[in-house]
Order: C-alpha cells, then structure tokens, then sequence
C-alpha cells in the first residue's frame, strides 16, 4: 500500500540539464515530431523571411518533414506567395518554435531551398491529400487584392489542378538556440553548424 503523506520524489533530472549533447538531440527530436504529429507544437512553427526592404515577416506554417542527418526542415507552399518572392532574393530564413509541454524555445536559422518543378514537389504534390490541394487552385495568387471574399475563384482544370503552383520549400538549419525555462534552473544553449559537424555552447539565458 502506497501512503499518500509520503513526500513526493522530484521528477527525475532530464539528461538536457546538463548535458549540451543531449540538448541537441532533444532539440532534433522535437522538430522529428512537429513533422508527424499534428498535435506536436513543432507542427505549426513560425517562419520567418526578410522582406526586399529589410523588415521582418512572420507566418504560420505545416512542418511536413524534418531530416535529422542534414538538418533541414521543408514545408509545402505555393509559389506564387510573398514569402517564395522574399526567400528568392534573400534565402536566409528564420523558424520560432515554443514547445509548452516541454518548456522549450527553439530558434532556428538557416537558408531555404525552393524546389520548383523537381522530383521533391512532384513526390509531395503526389502524395497530397484533395483538400490540401485545393488551396492551390485558386486562380488568383495568395495576397491579391480583391473586392469581394467570393472573388477568390477555384478552379481545378487550371493549372494542372494547382500543380502548377504547389511547391516544396526547404530549410537548411545551419544554428539552434534552445532555451529551457524550469524551475530546477534555466538552460540556454547554442548551436552551430561546423562543416559536416555540429557544435554547441552553453549560453546565460
Ligand atoms: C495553422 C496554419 C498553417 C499554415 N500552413 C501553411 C503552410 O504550410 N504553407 C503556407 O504557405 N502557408 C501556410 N499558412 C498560411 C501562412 O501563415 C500565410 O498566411 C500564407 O502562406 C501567406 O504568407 P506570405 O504572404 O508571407 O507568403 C498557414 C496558416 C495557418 C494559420
């Protein structure tokens, strides 16, 4: 029989408390996650891109995949968006992501790749689902300006039934910040990429 007077044993120290490499590998399998799990926080990070005129800008988006061994992260979009514009003439892109459960802030950086017309989107248009593919059949690029919300016309015999404008965007995470508030201390922790390697450093947070 239990006794329920009995003081409580703390929760076990995570491994990440103290130790940089299982911070990283805690960090990747966060994004691991967010790219399965629909109810994972990573699932829907924020994306962030520089526009032509230096300001930054900040949106939703679905992590649909994460490979741990090159770090890069890829979403799917339309490639008519301000963003693909924006990551065309400046590739270098931000990922915010708060993980309440875990008590984790993960930011991230790197560059995109825009797979236009490659075997990457063709596979993923393949792959998705017949809702997903109708935001990608509205006649009208994303942004447009338009006098009445029932002008934004779908029209699936139009561009190839939106293959035309369906394409994968891909991050290369080339630094990792990891903040961890809690109440047995606070942990903040860099992380760089060093050619083929990773190396990180514990930071103040
Ligand atoms: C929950 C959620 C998920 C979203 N997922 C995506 C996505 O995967 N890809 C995308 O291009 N836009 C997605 N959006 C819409 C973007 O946030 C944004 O409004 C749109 O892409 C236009 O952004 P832009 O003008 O900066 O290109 C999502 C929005 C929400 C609220």
């Amino acid at each position: 029989m239990t006794n329920s007077k009995a003081p409580k044993s703390p929760p076990p120290s995570p491994p990440h408390l103290h130790d940089l490499n299982a911070v990283l590998a805690a960090a990747r399998n966060i994004l691991a996650e967010g790219a399965i799990n629909r109810h994972a926080p990573a699932h829907t990070p924020t994306f962030a891109t520089i526009s032509p005129e230096g300001r930054p800008r900040l949106r939703t988006i679905v992590l649909r995949g994460f490979e741990e061994s090159s770090m890069q992260l890829w979403f799917h979009t339309d490639r008519r968006s301000r963003k693909i514009d924006e990551l065309y003439k400046n590739p270098s892109a931000a990922v915010h992501i708060y993980d309440r459960d875990q008590k984790v802030q993960l930011q991230i950086s790197g560059r995109a790749t825009l797979h236009l017309d490659d075997y990457v989107t063709e596979a993923a248009w393949a792959k998705s689902r017949p809702m997903s593919r109708m935001c990608y059949q509205v006649i009208q690029a994303p942004g447009s300006v338009i006098k009445d919300p029932h002008h934004a016309v779908q029209d699936p015999s139009r561009n190839a039934g939106g293959s035309d404008n369906f394409m994968v965007a891909a991050l290369r995470i080339d630094a990792l910040e990891w903040l961890f508030l809690d109440a047995r201390g606070h942990r903040r922790a860099r992380f760089s990429r060093n050619g083929g390697a990773w190396s990180g450093t514990w930071i103040v947070p």
